[in-house]
């Protein structure tokens, strides 16, 4: 059996006909046509095809239990960002990616505590409400939070610098469906570059910058879960995201507060910078 650089697909599709999962046989009967067209489409060489291979096992050896360069792959493709567009909400707050630092639980906090565990500047107070599409508060809803320190780094990242569960927090709201916490206004940063992934943006001449932001995943029991970020209006790299992450829905006022009372309620130094979220859950589909 001679097969041709056409026929070999037909020939890899109908290997998976027999997959008992459904979904499995259909995700790949689509996907390799795709890949035999672009394989075709470049004449993919066999020094590209040997350099591809050598990449993908980097990719999977840079990883560990606080590094997914695979994320991070998907993320700088668009990849991410595309599957939580196609799967986003139809109403309520607009999602975006997890990115690759949600990779420990965050520790439980009460409204009002800080995350901010570095005493980092200007510290800032965030305000919000979990509700139902329909503006109805939900109480007892999670509100996981993770963000990077003024210097752009995640504690994951400076395990000599920042004490485990620095920049992350649990909040659960109370019976107004409201959650607060304190933090400090967290930096544009690079996404990590030391990897595969950092080769590819250089020899590319992709810059590897993402706008400040606090990440966000709220949940609430009948609704459905919310995967998020609010971004810091003015701050570098909204308009040029390396993950293509941001949506204009998602961009907050982080205004500048100067009021000695209210930092003092908040246990802020005075000036602060506050900022103010809704994050609106869409009722979970049924059947
Ligand atoms: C993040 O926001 O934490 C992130 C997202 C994608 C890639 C790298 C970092
Ligand atoms: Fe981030």
């Amino acid at each position: 059996m001679d097969l041709t650089s056409e026929s070999t697909t037909a020939a890899v599709v109908d290997s998976f006909a027999g997959a008992a999962d459904p979904r499995l046989r259909e995700i790949l009967q689509e996907l390799v046509p795709h890949l035999h067209d672009f394989v075709r489409n470049v004449k993919l060489t066999l020094p590209e095809w040997e350099a591809a291979i050598r990449f993908l096992t980097e990719v999977g050896q840079k990883c560990d239990e606080n590094r997914q360069e695979f994320i991070l792959l998907s993320d700088v493709l668009g990849i991410s960002m595309l599957v939580e567009t196609i799967n986003g909400q139809e109403s309520g707050t607009e999602s975006t990616v997890l990115g690759p630092f949600h990779v420990v639980d965050s520790p439980e906090r009460e409204n009002g505590d800080t995350i901010d565990l570095i005493g980092g500047q200007p510290p800032c107070v965030v305000t919000g409400r979990v509700l139902g599409t329909d503006g109805t508060p939900l109480p007892g809803a999670t509100v996981d939070v993770w963000q990077c320190s003024a210097d752009g780094f995640y504690d994951v990242q400076q395990p000599d610098v920042q004490p485990p569960g620095n920049g992350r927090g649990l909040f659960r709201t109370d019976a107004e469906g409201a959650f607060a916490f304190r933090t400090v206004l967290p930096s544009h940063y690079p996404i990590p570059t030391d990897g595969p992934v950092g080769r590819m943006l250089q020899a590319t001449g992709r810059h590897p910058y993402r706008p400040a932001h606090i990440h966000f995943i709220a949940a609430a029991p009948g609704f459905r879960t919310l995967t998020t970020h609010i971004f810091v209006a003015g701050s570098p790299h909204l308009d040029s995201d390396a993950v293509f992450a941001v949506k204009k829905s998602l961009i907050a006022d982080f205004a500048e507060v100067d009021d000695a009372e209210r930092a003092r309620r908040h246990g802020v130094g005075n000036p602060f910078r506050a900022a103010s979220v809704d994050l609106v859950l869409e009722a979970e589909r049924v059947g």
